[in-house]
């Protein structure tokens, strides 16, 4: 079968990762007897300097034509580079918003789970650690403070900034709706997150989930409060299955998920909608300090492409051969140097060393 696939190759490492990833791709068609047409467009501060917007309409509408896009990562350094100090809508990071909601991929879920050949990476203790974690982080992607109304003004030579946080009840319904449906094929337990002791949008969140919960019996709903929340990933990250919660406190809390697998540089993520398409992209960001290095963890974006099989064009098997040969490089001792570490036998390579291996034992 033929499928067309966008890359967004995107700023600093993103170029290199989205290779090594095409390239595991091209392995699985050749294997599995796919064609995949790939199409690049530009995003993000590479885009800036192309066209003088982070996401050109006519970018988003190839997007919005494909079966799926695959992303490596935008933006340069924050506060310190050359696309920081210009208006909000043209900073690279616009391009992805702009995405998001051109695509209405409201849904973010974002697995961290942790790797046992990786454990020596994760930094709790391992009285914590147990036998390990496994969960998923369910984030509302296109609404909350990220998309309200913000502005900058002066009022009696006194600088303000104002950020708007809203919800309705249908942005909170469809996402809560998304994160029981992967609870009932998981743990069948949702942590619904929310600051409820303090804000209105909080207050209908926990109100709409508890509804939604209604019509899912098997599945355990717990409220948690997002300051608590913080604290328990790191004293009991073993009792989480399913985090579900709103834009930005979605936004902190992968981070801190991915942070104690020891290895953000293997967690892949997926942006969907209520259409089979979506957007694959690491959890981790586009590292300028590593850029052009070939030092870079291909990993998460092959990860990343793994989702993208499985979810947008349903091709389990090959989603499974790719899992598979991630996990049986890790196993043969190879790694990148975010997660090189001292023990016996292991040898360390570089990005496109990684994405060799990969396709080798697909
Ligand atoms: C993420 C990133 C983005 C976000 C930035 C780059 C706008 O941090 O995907 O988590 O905040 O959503
Ligand atoms: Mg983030």
């Amino acid at each position: 079968m033929g499928y067309n696939i966008t890359l967004i190759p995107g700023d600093g490492i993103g170029p290199e990762i989205v290779a090594e990833a095409v390239k595991v791709l091209e392995k699985v068609a050749k294997k599995y007897g796919h064609e995949f047409d790939f199409t690049k467009i530009l995003m993000g501060g590479c885009s800036i300097d192309a066209t003088g917007v982070p996401l050109t309409d006519e970018a988003l509408a190839t997007a919005k034509a494909s079966d799926a896009v695959l992303l490596g990562a935008v933006g340069g350094k924050v506060g310190n580079s050359k696309w920081y100090d210009v208006a909000p809508n043209l900073r690279p990071e616009a391009g992805l918003l702009k995405i998001r909601k051109g695509l209405e991929l409201f849904a973010n879920i974002r697995p961290a789970y942790l790797y046992e050949e990786l454990k020596g990476a994760c930094p709790l203790k391992d009285e914590i650690i147990g036998d390990g974690f496994d969960m998923v982080i369910m984030r509302e992607l296109t609404g909350g403070i990220y998309f309200g109304e913000r502005h900058t003004e002066e009022v009696n030579g006194v600088l303000k900034a104002t950020d708007m946080d809203t919800y309705d009840e249908n942005e909170i319904r469809r996402i809560a709706v998304k994160a029981f449906e992967i609870a009932m094929k998981r743990g069948k337990k949702v942590i619904s997150v929310d600051k409820a002791n303090v804000l209105d949008t909080s207050r209908l969140w926990r109100k709409v989930v508890k509804e939604v919960a209604a019509d899912y019996p098997e599945v355990t709903l717990e409220d948690m409060l997002v300051d608590n929340c913080a604290m328990q990933l790191v004293m009991n990250p073993r009792q989480f299955d399913v985090i579900l919660t709103e834009n930005m406190f979605g936004d902190i809390l992968s981070d801190e998920a991915s942070m104690i697998t020891g290895s953000i540089g293997m967690l892949s993520s997926a942006s969907l909608g209520a259409t089979k398409l979506g957007l694959y992209e690491p959890s981790h960001g586009s590292a300028p300090d590593i850029a052009g290095k070939d030092i870079a963890n291909p990993i998460a974006t092959i990860l990343s492409a793994a989702m993208m099989l499985r979810y947008s064009l349903d091709l389990d098997q090959e989603a499974d051969a790719i899992e598979a040969a991630v996990k049986q490089v890790l196993k043969d001792g190879y790694r990148t140097v975010d997660i090189m570490s001292e023990d016996a036998g292991l040898k360390q390579v570089s990005c496109h060393e990684m994405g060799d291996l990969i396709a080798e034992r697909i």
